[in-house]
């Protein structure tokens, strides 16, 4: 049995006969930019994450800087976010001339470690990125009110976390901007790049509106330096029809998630923990063995194909080798990275692959165990 970690395909197949009318719907009106569709889409996907407002952009980096530099966030200012996330969160503080600020995680969820978050604030920190990671909410309530406290702002970056609850509410409209990006790969994701900030405030959204499109405020006016980042009316119409489907996909995550758990769990393997009150929504379900390396190799051979999300966490990526890291060598963050594997998961995923994948990880456990004398 092959059991890929995404199978993009299947998907596709299931929705077909959806996707290809609305393609044909925006091929035949000639409009690719702007326009009905991707209003449509902003509309439905601000009220599915709770938000006043919507804005759709080129990507998910493109969405936290964007959502960064209308908080007049730049240069001179420190911004706080995980070192455990994917490069792209730290590379898009970079982008506006500021300087992230690496925070160890916590090593129960692997979400930034709030206890860690007031020793990392100077009078220079403007703005924390908390990063819902694999799905899971970060610690929201004590971030908002560590923001309220040292009066900063909050960008959520909720790339990962499609429909996630911290309590009720839906991550992404908690902090000032939600961040989403709908890479293919993505709990929801488009046929191409593509990402959005979901916000309460209106100022933002129309600045970010007009940041995203040369910051035309007329047409050939434009009377601050503006960007070409638009979420595209094919990706706007793809997207249409499969946020429809969007929680049966994250319920069938979490119900392959379940099964993962039971099954891992009995055999004394670390699997991932939902936080009480909130919804994980399973992105990736991540677990971690002290043999990782040779765990992926064996499992590959075996047709099951895992990841690692991931391997090298940003204070040891070359262009941050030099940043503010709290505490100073970021001690979880540096051992989980060396420990961590993503199994297969996608909605589609069966029982059958499930228990599969968990009886090749059962078996490669028990046979390293039996050679500890
Ligand atoms: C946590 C996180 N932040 C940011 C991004 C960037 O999104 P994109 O690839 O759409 O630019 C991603 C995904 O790739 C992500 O997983």
């Amino acid at each position: 049995m092959v059991v890929p970690l995404v199978d993009l395909v299947i998907q596709y197949r299931n929705i077909r006969e959806e996707i290809l009318p609305a393609i044909e719907k925006v091929m035949s009106r000639g409009a690719f930019i702007l326009g009905e569709e991707l209003g449509l889409f902003e509309e439905e996907f601000a009220r599915y994450c709770g938000g006043s407002h919507c804005v759709g952009v080129g990507s998910g980096t493109d969405a936290l800087f964007l959502a960064l530099r209308a908080l007049g966030i730049g240069a001179g200012d420190e911004v706080l976010l995980p070192a455990n996330t994917f490069v792209a969160t730290a590379f898009a503080v970079s982008f506006t001339g500021a300087t992230p600020v690496f925070v160890d995680v916590d090593r129960k969820d692997y979400n930034i470690d709030v206890t860690l978050i007031e020793g990392a604030i100077t009078d220079r920190t403007r703005a924390i990125i908390p990063v819902h990671l694999y799905g899971q909410p970060a610690e929201m309530g004590e971030i908002m009110r560590l923001a309220k406290k040292y009066d900063l702002r909050v960008v959520e970056d909720a790339c990962q976390a499609h429909g996630a609850r911290y309590g009720f509410r839906p991550v992404g409209a908690i902090g000032d901007a939600g961040c989403f990006s709908f890479y293919p790969g993505k709990n929801l994701g488009a046929y191409g790049d593509g990402g959005a900030i979901v916000t309460n405030r209106a100022d933002l959204a129309e600045k970010i509106r007009h940041l995203r499109n040369y910051a035309q405020k007329e047409k050939n006016v434009h009377p601050v330096i503006g960007y070409n980042s638009r979420l595209d009316s094919l990706q706007a119409a793809i997207l249409r029809v499969k946020l429809r489907h969007l929680e049966t996909w994250t319920e069938n995550r979490r119900a392959a998630a379940k099964l993962y758990d039971e099954r891992l769990w009995k055999a004394g393997i670390d699997v991932p923990k939902e936080k009480s009150g909130c919804r994980h929504v399973y992105h990736l379900y991540v677990i971690q063995h002290d043999a990782r390396d040779e765990l992926i190799r064996v499992m590959r051979d075996k047709g099951v194909f895992c990841g690692i999300h991931y391997p090298l966490p940003l204070h040891r990526q070359e262009p941050y080798r030099l940043v503010r890291k709290i505490p100073r060598n970021l001690p979880v963050s540096s051992e989980v990275c060396g420990k961590i594997v993503s199994l297969p998961m996608f909605p589609e995923l069966t029982a059958e692959q499930v228990d599969h994948v968990s009886r090749e990880i059962i078996h490669f456990t028990n046979g390293k165990m039996e050679r500890i004398p």
